[in-house]
């Protein structure tokens, strides 16, 4: 498993531009309305990172300074994706920023006051192998929407997105890069944080936003993105990185949901042509 270094990172960090780019373009060249529903998933979800961290920092992951690090550049980096895919909605005459993930706030429901609640007392109870569980949990997220961006790209076939998406890339990658360095060294330290993870990861996990999104637009999301067998083989090299860390193998996190959502046919919307 590489290492990770944290200096490195924090030198690299900064937001996402996209002001040399003609985002006009999407005016006569629309994206098709499956990518743009995914883009207002994805929108939802990166500008929902701040209240990932919430969940995060009533752990005993905010006594460790090296994660600390790590999560106020992950947040700021998450936000400006969100912003970044803000504009491409804009760009297509559709609300987005402030007044979406208001919106979008809005509609949390009582699970949302509970979650940190929860999450605090088991991270109290667990100690320093809940953050292993963090971790994991945060390394699959990251591989599997480092996935989906890229599927999406594949699909919509549209110049100006892929360059978009392929600088919010380079950024999960390094995002993933720390979940899983940091995973592998907690879960190769302590049994008890391989038996957390694993029950976890298998127990609860669902797909990323699957909790700020209509269930509707969550099945949408895995089936545009992972449907079909192109996207079924890219879920699976998603599982297979997740089979490296130790005590996590065979689980298959994605390929399940993908199969609990979809048939075994083309993804939604999935033709032949370069435009779908
Ligand atoms: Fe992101
Ligand atoms: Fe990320």
């Amino acid at each position: 498993m590489a290492s990770f270094s944290i200096d490195h990172h924090k030198a690299r960090t900064g937001r996402v531009t996209w002001d040399d780019l003609d985002l006009t373009a999407f005016g006569t060249d629309r994206l098709p309305e499956g990518a743009l529903r995914c883009l207002r998933s994805m929108h939802d979800v990166e500008h929902h990172t701040i209240c990932y961290l919430r969940e995060v920092l009533v752990t005993p992951a905010h006594r460790d300074p090296e994660l600390t690090t790590f999560l106020s550049l992950w947040a700021f980096e998450e936000l400006w994706h969100g912003e970044a895919l803000a504009a491409v909605l804009d760009a297509h005459g559709e609300p987005a920023g402030t007044a979406r993930v208001a919106a979008s706030r809005a509609n949390l429901g009582a699970r949302d006051h509970l979650r940190p609640l929860l999450i605090g007392l088991a991270g109290w109870a667990a100690g320093d192998d809940f953050v292993a569980v963090h971790m994991a949990w945060g390394a699959v997220n990251e591989l599997a929407t480092r996935a989906g961006y890229a599927r999406l790209v594949e699909r919509a076939g549209h110049p100006v997105l892929t360059e978009l998406v392929s600088r919010i890339l380079r950024q999960e990658g390094r995002h993933a890069a720390f979940y899983l360095a940091q995973a592998h060294r907690r879960l190769e330290a302590s049994r008890r944080a391989r038996c957390l993870t694993r029950a976890a990861l298998r127990h609860l996990w669902q797909p990323v936003g699957s909790g700020v999104m209509a269930s509707a637009e969550a099945a949408f999301l895995v089936d545009y993105l992972f449907g079909g067998a192109d996207g079924r083989r890219a879920a699976d090299r998603v599982d297979r990185q997740l089979d490296r860390l130790p005590g996590l193998c065979g689980l298959g996190l994605l390929r399940g949901a993908v199969d609990a959502r979809t048939t075994a046919r083309p993804a939604v919307g999935e033709a032949s042509s370069s435009r779908r």
